[in-house]
């Protein structure tokens, strides 16, 4: 199958009502999108993909009048934190609606659900009169990706179009909050695009955390997940480089340099702005992956804001984890 791009919402929207599978832009990450009302469609992601059948899909929709179509109730705690956030890199857990199939959820009785903010997106999702399914469009446990070349790399002769919108202004996967029932507040289960401090700030009070790593509730928080191809050490560069003596190193800095000689050495942010750092994050570690170094070294952010999410990302490439 010959694999195209172009910014045509039109030859999207086909594909897709042919049950075909279309990447789509999104302000987060590039999502692997198919019908979600259609099985054969959904078969084939997880099978594109490589994806473990057991963990499942987000919903995608254009509004939160349809998103009300796909989940049993919306606890007004919740919804008022989806007037603000959605669309935006915020995704919701909650019960779902009997439209919704078991395959999409892997056999919960909750789907998680987003609007993502990305015009060419909203523009197919307001055109089509079904939602999408989108997990990231990546090979499972590769990096996601954040510009249509990136897709293009991975899923190039698997599927038919890729919709191109530009690199990806966040560049993290979005939030993921639900609802815990017994004590009737939002509850978070993966950190994302959207800062835990921001909604809390919104909320007035501190959000519940559900962050596992062994029996997560959300599959996606398994521990090796992201990775580069070359092994990833994290941790303060310059203790760590004595560990790789004669070895090819590339170092992925925050904001600056370290004074020593390696093969290349990235920066993310000259500013050490998080925004930035967020959107440079996947297409950085890909290019330092690119350069066949025997390791990568990558240092933390600063443990707050979007640096929880970066940091998030950065341990679960990590080599020693797998
Ligand atoms: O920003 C995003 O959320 C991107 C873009 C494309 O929308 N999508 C994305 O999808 O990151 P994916 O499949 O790579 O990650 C989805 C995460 C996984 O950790 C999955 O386990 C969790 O969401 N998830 C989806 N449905 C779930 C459910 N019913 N119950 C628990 N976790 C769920
Ligand atoms: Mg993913």
């Amino acid at each position: 199958m010959k694999t195209k791009i172009g910014n045509d919402v039109w030859i999207a929207k086909t594909f897709l009502e042919q049950g075909e599978l279309v990447s789509i832009p999104t302000e987060t990450v590039y999502g692997l999108a198919g019908n979600a009302l259609n099985e054969n469609a959904i078969a084939k992601i997880y099978e594109v993909k490589n994806r473990p059948r057991f963990n499942p899909l987000i919903l995608h929709v254009g509004s939160i009048s349809e998103l009300r179509k796909y989940v049993l109730a919306l606890p007004s705690p919740l919804e008022h934190i989806m007037d603000k956030f959605m669309p935006g890199p915020l995704t919701i857990l909650l019960p779902k609606s009997s439209l919704v199939s078991d395959i999409v959820t892997a056999g919960s009785s909750k789907v998680a659900i987003r609007i993502p903010n990305h015009p060419l997106t909203l523009e197919l999702l307001r055109n089509i009169d079904f939602p999408l399914v989108a997990p990231s469009a990546n090979i499972s446990g590769t990096v996601s990706p954040t510009s249509a070349k990136h897709v293009y790399l991975g899923l190039n002769s698997k599927i038919p179009y890729i919709l191109d919108g530009g690199d990806c202004n966040i560049g993290l996967e979005s939030t993921i909050i639900g609802w815990d029932e017994i004590v009737q507040k939002p509850i978070l289960h993966r950190l994302g695009g959207l800062s835990i401090e921001e909604i809390e700030d919104y909320m007035g009070e501190k959000l519940i955390q559900n962050i596992q790593h062994t029996h997560p509730e959300t599959p996606g928080q398994l521990k090796s997940h992201y990775a580069t191809k070359t092994p990833l050490y994290l941790g303060n560069i310059i203790d760590l480089m004595p560990e790789f003596l004669n070895k090819k190193i590339v170092v992925i800095n925050m904001q600056e340099e370290k004074p020593t000689s390696v093969l290349k050495q990235f920066i993310l942010s000259k500013t050490n702005n998080q925004n930035e750092i967020a959107h440079n994050l996947f297409s950085i570690m890909r290019q330092a992956d690119e350069l066949n170094a025997d390791v990568i070294l990558c240092e933390y952010t600063e443990n707050k804001g979007l640096g929880l999410a970066i940091n998030d990302r950065l341990r679960r490439a990590q080599h020693i984890l797998k």
